[in-house]
C-alpha cells in the first residue's frame, strides 16, 4: 500500500432521488473547508443535465432495461469518478462524488476504479412520506422540467425514483459507510475497516445541525392580541402590517429563498410584505407551525379565562409546560408537531443560506427551545416580542443566538 493511501478521501453518496444527499455533500463540503481542507463536489446530475438537457428529463431515461441511456448514465458517472481521481492525484483532499450510486455493481465500479485512497460510503435515507412529497414538489421547479406543467413533472420525477428502486441494493460488503437519516441526523449503521482521513470531523458533521442563518419571526400585532384573546385565526392590526412591512424593508438586501409561516391569517400576512419585496422567495404555510390549540379556551381573554375557568387557570400557571387544555393542546404536545415542522423546513431548505420562520408565540418558544436548550419549565415563559426577530447560527463550527430589531 502506497504511503499516502490514508491521507485523502473519496467519499461516495449513496441514496434514491431527493433524500437530501446533495444537502450532505454540501454540508461536508462547506464544514471541511472551514478546517482549511480542499473539498470538490463531484454530481452526476449537474453533468448530466450540460451534456443532455432535457433530454435526460423523462422517466425512461432512468430504466435500467434501456440500453442506450444506461450506457449514457454510466459514462456520466466514470467521468466524474475520473475527474474526482484526478483531483485527489492533484491537490485536492475530498473530492465527494454525489450521485444516486444505489446498485452494487455502480459502487464496485466505483471502488475497483479508485485505489489509490479509501472511499467513505454515505447513504442517505428519509421515508417520510409527506416530506418526500413535499421534497419532491420542489424538484419539479427545476429547470429541466419548465416545459412540463406540475402533475406531469410530479409523476415523471417519482417514476424516475421507481426505477431507482428497482436497482437499489443495501450496503454491505463496501469496507467503509455510514448510513445516515439524512432527516434527523442521525446515523443508523455505520462499518469503517480503513483508517479514514478526516473521520472524526465527518462523522461529527454528518449528526450536527446545519442551520446557517434562520430568522425567527413572530407575526405582527394582531386584533386578538389587542384584546389580550388567545387562539384563533384574526388578522393583522394597522400596527401588524407596519411591522410586517418594516420586516420587508429590513431584510430587503437580504436574499431568503424559503420563508416557512403557520396556516394562519396572521403569519401568512405578515409575510406578504416580505414576499412582494424579495426577488426569489417561496411561501409555504406548514400547518406544524400553527399555534397551540386552546381547546375549550379557544378565543377567550386570558381574564375571561382565570374568571370563567379558574380550574384552568390555575393549573396551567401551577406547571405551564405540561398542562394540556382540554379539548387542546399544552407545549408538551406541542414539541413533537414544532420539531416536525423544523425539521422540514430545514429538509426543505436544502443548503440555503438563509430560512425564515413566521410563526407565533408558544410556536416559537417551542423552536428556540430547540437552540437554547432551556428546562422544560422555562419553555413557556421564553420572551418573543412582536418587533423583533431572532438570528439562529447552529452549525459544526458555530452557534449563533440574537435577538435584533426590525
Ligand atoms: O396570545 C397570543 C398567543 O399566540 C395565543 O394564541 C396562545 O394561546 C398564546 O399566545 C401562547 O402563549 P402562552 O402559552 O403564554 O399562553
Amino acid at each position: 500500500m502506497q504511503q499516502n493511501y490514508f491521507n485523502k478521501l473519496y467519499i461516495a453518496m449513496v441514496g434514491l432521488p431527493a433524500r437530501g444527499k446533495s444537502t450532505v455533500a454540501a454540508k461536508l463540503r462547506e464544514g471541511l473547508r472551514k478546517e482549511h481542507i480542499k473539498v470538490r463536489i463531484f454530481n452526476n446530475g449537474d453533468l448530466r443535465r450540460r451534456l443532455l438537457c432535457e433530454s435526460s428529463s423523462r422517466p425512461d431515461f432512468y430504466n435500467p432495461d434501456n440500453r442506450v441511456n444506461a450506457e449514457q448514465r454510466e459514462q456520466i458517472a466514470i467521468t466524474n469518478i475520473k475527474n474526482a481521481s484526478k483531483y485527489l492525484q492533484s491537490d485536492g483532499q475530498v473530492a465527494v462524488l454525489d450521485a444516486t450510486n444505489v446498485s452494487l455493481k455502480r459502487r464496485r465500479t466505483i471502488q475497483r476504479l479508485l485505489t489509490d485512497h479509501p472511499v467513505l460510503f454515505v447513504e442517505c435515507i428519509n421515508n417520510d412520506q409527506e416530506i418526500l412529497k413535499a421534497s419532491i414538489t420542489k424538484k419539479t421547479e427545476q429547470p429541466e422540467f419548465a416545459k412540463l406543467d406540475f402533475h406531469e413533472a410530479f409523476e415523471s420525477f417519482n417514476k424516475r425514483i421507481q426505477y431507482y428502486e428497482f436497482i437499489t441494493q443495501p450496503l454491505g460488503e463496501e469496507r467503509n459507510y455510514y448510513v445516515l437519516d439524512s432527516l434527523n441526523n442521525q446515523i443508523l449503521e455505520e462499518k469503517i475497516s480503513e483508517n479514514i482521513f478526516c473521520n472524526v470531523q465527518i462523522r461529527d458533521l454528518l449528526v450536527s445541525d446545519w442551520v446557517k442563518n434562520l430568522f425567527l419571526v413572530r407575526h405582527g400585532e394582531s386584533y386578538f392580541n389587542l384584546e389580550n384573546r388567545i387562539g384563533g385565526d384574526s388578522e393583522l392590526t394597522p400596527t401588524g402590517w407596519e411591522q410586517a412591512g418594516a420586516l420587508a424593508e429590513h431584510f430587503k438586501q437580504t436574499n431568503i429563498p424559503n420563508i416557512y409561516s403557520s396556516t394562519k391569517k396572521r403569519t401568512i400576512q405578515t409575510a406578504i410584505p416580505i414576499s412582494g419585496m424579495q426577488k426569489n422567495t417561496e411561501v409555504m404555510q406548514l400547518k406544524e407551525f400553527s399555534e397551540i390549540h386552546a381547546g375549550i379556551c379557544e378565543f377567550m381573554s386570558y381574564d375571561e379565562i382565570r374568571r370563567e375557568k379558574p380550574e384552568v387557570f390555575y393549573s396551567r400557571t401551577k406547571d405551564k409546560y405540561n398542562y394540556i387544555y382540554p379539548e387542546g393542546e399544552g407545549y408538551v404536545t406541542l414539541k413533537h408537531r414544532v420539531d416536525r415542522g423544523l425539521k422540514k423546513a430545514i429538509y426543505l431548505s436544502g443548503n440555503a443560506t438563509y430560512i425564515m420562520i413566521i410563526g407565533h408565540q408558544a410556536v416559537n418558544r417551542m423552536i428556540l427551545a430547540h437552540f437554547l436548550y432551556r428546562r422544560k419549565e422555562d419553555v413557556p415563559y421564553i420572551y418573543t416580542p412582536q418587533d423583533r426577530y431572532f438570528h439562529i447560527v447552529s452549525t459544526q463550527s458555530k452557534k449563533l443566538f440574537e435577538l435584533k430589531r426590525y
